[in-house]
This record gives C-alpha cells, structure tokens and sequence, in this order.
C-alpha cells in the first residue's frame, strides 16, 4: 500500500526521478506518476546548458520553469541539473579563452542558480558532473584544459553566492563502489572542504548494468563520504539489461534496485535515491547501448515491474 514518496518521507528521505518536459506536457500517465510516486524532481535535460543559456547571454528557462511550476504545484522539491558539464553545452563556451570561459561560467552559475534561490522548490544543484575519467585522473574536458582543475572550486564558490541555501553537490558515474575514480572524487571533495570550498553534498549517478554486477561495496563507500561531513545521494539509478527482457533478469534488476535504496537507507547522511525516469518508454539507455534497455521500474505502457515493487518494499521496510 501507499506510494513510494510516502514510504520516503516517512523515513525521511527523498524518492526521486527525471524528468522529461515533452511527456510531462503531453501524457496524463506521465503527469500523475511522476506527481504522485515521487518526492523530489530533476529535469533530465532542461537545465542543462545549451538549454538555459544556448547563446551567449540568451537564457531560455521554459522548460526549467515547466520542471520547477510542476514540482511546486505538487509539492515536490527540485534538484537542478546541471551547471558545469562537458557534455550539452553550446559551442560557443568550449571556444572561449581561459579569462572570458570563466567570467561565462561564473555569470552562467549566477544566472541560473540566482533565478530559483527565492524558490523554496529548487534546494540542491549538481554545480559539477562528471569530472573525472575512470582511472582518477581529470577528464581532460574544455574545462580542465582550458581552466585548470580550479574550474571546480570556482563553480562551487559561484553556486554558494548565487544561493547560499542551496545544497551543492559534485556528482559522477562509476563511482558507486570503492574504485579509483571514488578514490580520486573522495580525495577532491576532502580537499576542497579543507580549504573551505563549498562542497555540501556528493552524488553518485548509478547507472548500473545486470552484466557488470552490483557494486557490493555501496554503502561502505557512502560511508566514508558521509564520514567527510557531506551529504551522499544517489541521482540517477537505472539498471540496464541487454535484450530481451527476462523475468530472470527483472528479478535481477529488482534485487539491484532493492541494493541500493537499502545501502541509502543504511547511511544516515544519505538524503536519497533519484531513478533516471521511471517509465521504460523515456529512457537514455536504448539510445546509447544498443541491445540494451528496459532499466527502469516502469515498463512502456506504465505498468509497474518487479523493480517498482522493489524500490517500493525497501522503502516500506517490508
Ligand atoms: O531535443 C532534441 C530533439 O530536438 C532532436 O530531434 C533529437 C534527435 O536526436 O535530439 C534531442 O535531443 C536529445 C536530448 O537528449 C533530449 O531528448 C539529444 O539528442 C540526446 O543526446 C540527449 O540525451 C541526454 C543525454 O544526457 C545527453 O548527454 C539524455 O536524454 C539524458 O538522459 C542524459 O542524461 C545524462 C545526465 O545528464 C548525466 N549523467 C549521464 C546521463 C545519461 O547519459
């Protein structure tokens, strides 16, 4: 009984999903789920760069403002997404030199971060994604080769100042288990923090594989995260199957889902667990891996799967 966001409040976290502005307008299904199941929204492109400010100094917020108008009607809150990012952003930032691309990054930040600060629904941000490639080392992005790896503390002190009640998060994939890329994003946020850089919060993506495992070492990896005095989330859990679907694998994939909300519910500090979509038919796997896909707990006509019944017990604690 009940919804998933019930069982999450009542626990005192966040049961979260991302969100697409085209079904959101044009689906009723899409409307009531994402509505009634979930506490916390994030727009799965919408405030995303080439979104919000696709030229310079031309800022688009309609389909932020959708995400957020959304999210406040159904008391939801929202998690933006995202502000410094290799990926999704206009040509004309990745061409600027080092002064005017971090003049652009700051006035972007301000920008965007400053129009939701007044917003009670808009209360974290992921300020940097993805800045790590698998082996620890930078990603060699237009942001670190152009700016150096103070990109990332500059991002973090232009957040704070645009909204200094928003929760501000640096969020990656692959880095779920105790691995050299975690290795390297724990030993960053520990050193920012020690130099007083506003780094509250880490996230990681989850996007996960039945083929690859289960990164059996989760909840002793938030751990030590929590253990720094920041907050940990989960942002973007899917889990993905190569075709065709199979009950064996749905049970699979169930049991992946069921990991993960029990290691966040394990880990105080952990605020909670966003699915990247919920329903199969809006999902960025199929486009991506091909022969691959149905990693979400919804299938296409919006029926539940065992992963929804999943995510639902572990919530409910049974
Ligand atoms: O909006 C255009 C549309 O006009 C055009 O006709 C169509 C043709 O390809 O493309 C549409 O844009 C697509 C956009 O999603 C909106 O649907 C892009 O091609 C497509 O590349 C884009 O993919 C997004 C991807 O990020 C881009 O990197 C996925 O939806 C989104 O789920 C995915 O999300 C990322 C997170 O932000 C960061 N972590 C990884 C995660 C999965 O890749």
């Amino acid at each position: 009984d009940g919804t998933l966001r019930m069982h999450a409040e009542e626990r005192g976290k966040f049961i979260g999903a991302a969100i697409a502005t085209s079904p959101l307008a044009n689906e009723t299904a899409y409307r009531n789920i994402a509505s009634t199941e979930f506490s916390q929204i994030t727009a799965e492109n919408a405030m995303k760069w080439e979104s919000t400010e696709p030229n310079d100094n031309q800022y688009t917020f309609t389909g932020a403002d959708q995400i957020v108008n959304f999210a406040t009607q159904n008391n939801q809150q929202v998690h933006g997404h995202t502000l410094v990012w290799h990926s999704q952003t206009p040509g004309w930032v990745q061409g600027l030199s080092a002064t005017n691309m971090r003049a652009a990054m700051n006035e972007h930040i301000a920008t965007v971060v400053g129009r939701y600060a007044n917003n009670a629904t808009v209360v974290s941000w992921d300020v940097v994604n993805e800045a790590f490639n698998e082996d620890g080392t930078f990603r060699q992005s237009f942001w670190f080769n152009t700016l150096g790896q103070s990109y990332i503390a500059d991002a973090f002190r232009a957040a704070r100042a645009a909204d200094p009640n928003a929760r501000l998060c640096i969020n990656d994939y692959n880095v779920e288990g105790i691995n050299a890329k975690s290795t390297a994003m724990f030993n960053l946020v520990q050193s920012l923090r020690a130099q007083n850089v506003p780094v509250d919060c880490v996230g990681f993506q989850g996007h996960l594989a039945i083929q690859f495992g289960f990164p059996n070492d989760i909840q002793q990896n938030m751990q030590r995260f929590a253990n720094l005095g920041v907050q940990v989330r989960v942002t973007e859990l899917d889990v993905r199957m190569q075709t065709p679907r199979t009950a064996a694998k749905d049970t699979t994939q169930a049991q992946y889902y069921t990991n993960v909300i029990n290691a966040c519910n394990a880990v105080t500090a952990c605020a909670g667990v966003t699915i990247w979509g919920f329903t199969d038919k809006y999902s960025w796997v199929p486009d991506t891996f091909s022969g691959e896909g149905f990693a979400l707990i919804y299938d296409n006509n919006y029926a539940i799967k065992p992963a929804y019944t999943a995510v639902h017990n572990a919530l409910d604690g049974g």
